[in-house]
């Protein structure tokens, strides 16, 4: 079955990235000149999803305001002569079809993915979560609708982590299936690295079969009261079958003050009209 809704959930508090997320939503800070969330909804798009429910919660109103057309700063743009930016400004409120539903209480990722529910309805789906952030050749979305297709059940993104960082991630116990592919056995949260069952760990992108919300519903509040998607997929694996898929590409972690440095850092390397400036800075800065 195709899978045509992607669920981005974006609804947590943002603890550590406090004070800057008192007010302003944790997803709509940048990277580079772009907030977090318009990457993930750039990568939806271009894999063909074509709607998105977007998990907010109070104090997100300016997430759905960035997806939204602004005629006032279009004319603004276009009176200054600046159509560069205007034509840029009206992309973004074009990307896509999102709609938006609440997560009235903070109890965890796999709550918030419960929230969504009913407008999923019963078929499977991709879930963003908007801190981790791929970029590539091809949309790491796209390769895993791709192998989702040939494999069906659910999908999980996965890469290989250094030994010292095992312990930050969900660890697939892993059985080959195909080159980057593999049945999931069993899934460990953030185990000790030395009962660890690989060093695959999953990243925030998953292909989800609308068995998860059954799962979810019966799934008990886990390590700090929350519902946690990791122990709705162990339900779920009891019934039905779940991979990983070791996408390509390259993934930067979006969800600590440092790491979101890092992460724009290497962006702007990346970007023609910042390298070469972002190089003699960084040279400077450590002479
Ligand atoms: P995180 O664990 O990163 O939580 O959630 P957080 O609230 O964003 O950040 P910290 O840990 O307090 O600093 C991963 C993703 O799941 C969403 C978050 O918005 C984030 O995108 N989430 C988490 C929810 O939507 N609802 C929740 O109850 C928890």
């Amino acid at each position: 079955m195709r899978v045509r809704k992607a669920v981005i959930t974006a609804a947590g508090w943002g603890t550590r990235f406090l004070p800057a997320t008192k007010s302003q939503p944790k997803e709509m800070l940048p990277l580079v000149d772009k907030p977090m969330i318009q990457y993930i909804v750039e990568e939806a798009v271009a894999s063909g999803i074509e709607l998105i429910v977007v998990v907010t919660s109070l104090w997100k109103g300016t997430l759905e305001d960035h997806f939204d057309r602004s005629r006032e700063l279009e004319s603004f743009l276009e009176e200054k002569g600046n159509l560069e930016l205007r034509e840029e400004v009206g992309r973004i409120s074009q990307l896509a079809d999102i709609c938006y539903i609440r997560q009235k209480e903070q109890l965890g990722l796999g709550h918030a993915i419960l929230a969504a529910k009913l407008m999923v309805g019963e078929e499977p789906f991709a879930v963003f979560l908007p801190d981790d952030i791929i970029v590539g050749a091809v949309p790491a979305m796209k390769q895993m609708l791709e192998v989702h297709g040939r494999y069906g059940g659910s999908l999980l993104a996965i890469r290989r982590v250094e030994r010292e960082q095992i312990g930050r991630f969900g660890i697939i116990d892993p059985e080959r299936v195909a080159e980057g592919v593999y049945r999931v056995r069993n899934l460990v949260e953030k185990p000790d690295p030395e009962r660890a069952p690989s060093n695959l760990g999953v990243v925030g992108r998953y292909v989800l079969s609308p068995s998860i919300f059954p799962a979810l519903e019966k799934t008990l509040p886990g390590k700090g009261g929350e519902i946690q998607l990791t122990d709705g997929l162990a339900t779920l694996l009891a019934t039905e079958e779940v991979f990983g898929y070791e996408f390509q590409g390259t993934w930067l972690d979006a969800g600590t003050p440092l790491s979101l440095l890092k992460a724009s850092v290497s962006l702007a390397l990346g970007r023609p009209d910042m390298e070469e400036e972002m190089r003699h800075f960084l040279k400077e800065l450590l002479r």
